[in-house]
């Protein structure tokens, strides 16, 4: 049994108070591998911003969960030595079960999602419960869903959003106990979200895809006032790397992703997690395209993962500062 306390990690629940007292949202990214990890810490070391390490179960079958872990301890201390310690979450995302929740806690994990969301009503409850139980006994914290998000979840595809119903939040939220709940109000998971046929074109030009239900949002946050809430599927598909990734030889269809503006709008409210891996994907794919395409001689990994290590840090940096507004706020 290892503690998050022991690596130098926090768990969520200051952070959220502060987020949701703050009007910011704290960046939860996705990383399976050294270059994103370094771009991530080194972002957020820049912009002094919270951040929270967010590891999928896809990704402990990658990387190897034990090797993750001990990449999450030494982020924290690289974190140090790039010169200032910034709030450090080692968070489980989308846990499909109490067992591998248990198992991260037990190794080190500061916070866990168990996403119950596409369980009958009840069996989220009594699992969200029984998790919730379980990693409060360790001061670990943990994050519930209900409603589902359309689109791909660890290959799993839902066709249609089923949007969170705000009369469900407060039997949810007191029964199980949880720290914090995803909701589902229009946001998607992946690189394609909406089409460009989905979506009207703004007077800029700018095709704008139909907005999230903030009418939910509000409704829930009148039920649940300050309870801290997560956005999933947050990305918003930036069109320069998908334009370069199909420059470079890539056969990416036309895909629009959630608007900054409506992120924003989000994370000045009870928002206070906003997930994001598909850009980080997006620029790094960007970047090792172009460097394959333009230095077709190159063999060196770090030649062509080296710059999609800068390109992910100035999105990351552009997100925080920009975006989420937790630049400043560690
Ligand atoms: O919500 C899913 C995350 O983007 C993680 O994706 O399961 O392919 O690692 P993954
Ligand atoms: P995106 O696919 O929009 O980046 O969402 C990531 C996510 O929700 C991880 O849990
Ligand atoms: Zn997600």
């Amino acid at each position: 049994m290892v503690s998050y306390k022991e690596l130098g990690l926090v768990n969520s629940r200051e952070l959220f108070k502060k987020a949701v007292d703050g009007g910011y949202a704290i960046p939860a990214f996705n990383f399976n591998n050294m270059e994103q990890l370094q771009a991530i810490i080194s972002a957020c070391v820049e912009t002094k911003s919270p951040v929270i390490l967010q590891v999928s179960s896809g990704a402990r079958k990658y990387a190897n969960q034990t090797l993750l872990r001990y990449m999450a301890q030494g982020a924290v201390q690289y974190a140090k030595e790039l010169g200032y310690e910034i709030p450090i979450v080692l968070h489980l995302d989308h846990g499909d079960s109490f067992e591998l929740c248990k198992d991260c806690i037990n190794s080190g994990f500061s916070s866990v999602m168990i996403d119950g969301s596409h369980l009958p009503y009840e069996e989220n409850v009594a699992l969200t419960k029984k998790v919730v139980e379980y990693a409060h006994q360790h001061d670990v914290t943990v994050e519930g869903e209900l409603g589902v998000l359309a689109g791909i979840e660890d290959e799993v595809q839902a066709e249609h959003h089923t949007y969170t119903e705000p009369d469900d939040v407060v039997d949810f939220v007191s029964r199980t106990g949880v720290d914090s709940l995803a909701i589902s109000i229009g946001t998607s998971h992946g690189a394609f979200k909406f089409t460009p046929e989905q979506c009207t074109r703004n007077k800029d030009g700018v095709l704008v895809p139909p907005p999230l239900r903030f009418d939910i949002l509000e409704e829930i946050e009148k039920r649940i006032p300050g309870f801290p809430i997560v956005l999933h599927g947050s990305s918003s598909v930036p069109q320069q790397y998908v334009a370069t990734i199909n420059q470079y030889g890539g056969k990416l269809k036309d895909s629009i992703g959630i608007p900054e503006e409506q992120l924003r709008k989000a994370a000045k409210s009870a928002v206070c997690k906003i997930n994001i891996d598909s850009d980080g994907r997006l620029a790094m794919t960007a970047a090792v395209r172009e460097v394959f395409a333009n230095k077709p001689a190159e063999f060196d990994p770090r030649k062509y993962l080296g710059p999609a290590r800068e390109e992910l840090k100035k999105l990351y940096m552009h997100k925080t500062e920009k975006v989420l507004g937790s630049a400043g706020k560690a």
